[in-house]
């Protein structure tokens, strides 16, 4: 093939790739990335972080990007690494909880984890031979705080290595209460992981007005007890995929990570992925430097005023939410929610659905327009009628 016979034939299967502009796609927690990142992507697209001394200005350039993010999540001093995505970022804290405990002489890795985690930790478990005690819900979907401080002192003699927290889940959006679970790990010398890989750039930039009683919504370094944080770039970051992050109270835990790593010129390697590109690490400084804190918050209260929109819609034709919206995503009660979704992906809508709970699941970000939401509307009312 010559060079336009090759991108001919690409184009063609890039047409058969749904568009983020089209308003179709509504059970996504990516976007369309914002269009400086081209131009950066373009010219980063050789690096390779996996051997940091041959790139030094874009290791440098991930060290500035994870102070940044360390700076709107209240710590001064972190470490981490942008990588792959939330599930990477989440099997890496666990990597780390599970040395931490070898380290201490534990056989076992026990790990107190909500029922609404992300199944990345799944996956962790599976490879790591962890050990997952998840506690009921509460009404408001979030981890029985109680519950897990009965379980602790009804198992003193069976060590709790870690408590995960989710700062908004995956299905409804949902914030544990990470300040009482922190007060709980800080008097019981147990790690807290926090996963804000939605909602680590969602709740930083989010108005009082749109936040609920039911809910706490501190979840970062400030709590005492945290000593990692997921958050994703390319969610609500607006960064190009691959870029999620995994940030350390401060550099203490890279020793839980490092392997040897002869060959580099850094002979240590903490990341679970060795090559890795260093375009989401350019375009999230890029993407955080042009948009700022204040371009963030526009976005996010953009969101959130259509999150409400399309609750309001939904409710003039009879649906129900389960609950109010916590950050940008809308459950949508449904007796089969399979099958509404099967129906809605035949007539050209993508949605997805809960587990937790019977429900259609819509995540309002950014490329999503009130059009869009209206045609949606009519069109899940026209598929409940058939
Ligand atoms: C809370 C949470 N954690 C982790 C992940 C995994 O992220 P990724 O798909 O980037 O690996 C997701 C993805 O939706 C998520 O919602």
């Amino acid at each position: 093939m010559n060079e336009k016979e090759v991108l001919d034939a690409l184009k063609k299967y890039r047409e058969m790739d749904l568009k983020y502009e089209d308003g179709r796609i509504l059970g996504s927690m990516c976007t369309k990335p914002h269009p400086i990142s081209k131009k950066i992507s373009e010219m980063f697209f050789e690096t390779n972080l996996g051997d940091p001394g041959l790139f030094k200005g874009t290791k440098k350039l991930e060290d500035e990007v994870i102070q940044m993010m360390g700076n709107f999540l209240n710590n001064n001093n972190p470490f981490g690494y942008i990588i792959s995505g939330g599930t990477e970022a989440n099997i890496t804290a666990m990597r780390t909880i599970k040395n931490i405990s070898r380290k201490k002489g534990n056989k076992t890795t026990t790990v107190i984890i909500p029922e609404t985690a992300h199944f990345s930790f799944e996956k962790a478990r599976e490879m790591m031979d962890l050990q997952y005690i998840k506690p009921p819900l509460t009404d408001y979907y979030t981890m029985d705080v109680k519950y897990i401080k009965d379980y602790i002192e009804d198992n003193k003699n069976n060590k709790i290595d870690a408590i995960v927290g989710i700062a908004g889940c995956t299905e409804l959006g949902t914030i544990d209460n990470i300040k009482a679970i922190s007060k709980l790990a800080e008097e019981n010398s147990i790690y807290l992981h926090v996963d804000a890989a939605f909602g680590g750039f969602v709740i930083p930039f989010l108005e009082d007005k749109y936040k609920l009683n039911n809910y706490n919504y501190e979840f970062d370094f400030s709590l005492n007890a945290v000593s990692s944080i997921t958050i994703d770039p390319h969610k609500m970051g607006l960064a190009p995929i691959p870029a999620g992050g995994i940030l350390f109270r401060d550099i203490s835990f890279k020793k839980y990570l490092d392997v040897e790593a002869p060959y580099l010129t850094d002979i240590h390697q903490a990341t679970l992925i060795g090559t890795r590109t260093g375009i989401g690490v350019a375009s999230t400084w890029g993407v955080m430097k042009l948009l700022g804190e204040e371009g963030y918050k526009n976005i996010v209260s953009e969101c959130m005023d259509k999150t409400y929109y399309l609750i309001k819609k939904a409710k003039e034709y009879g649906f129900k939410p389960v609950i109010d919206p916590v950050l940008n995503i809308v459950a949508l009660e449904d007796e089969n929610p399979s099958e509404t979704c099967l129906k809605l992906r035949e007539i050209g809508w993508y949605v997805s659905i809960c587990k937790c709970v019977g429900a259609l699941r819509i995540i309002v970000m950014p490329h999503i327009e009130k059009e869009h939401i209206d045609e949606f509307v009519e069109a899940l009312a026209s598929v409940k009628k058939n």
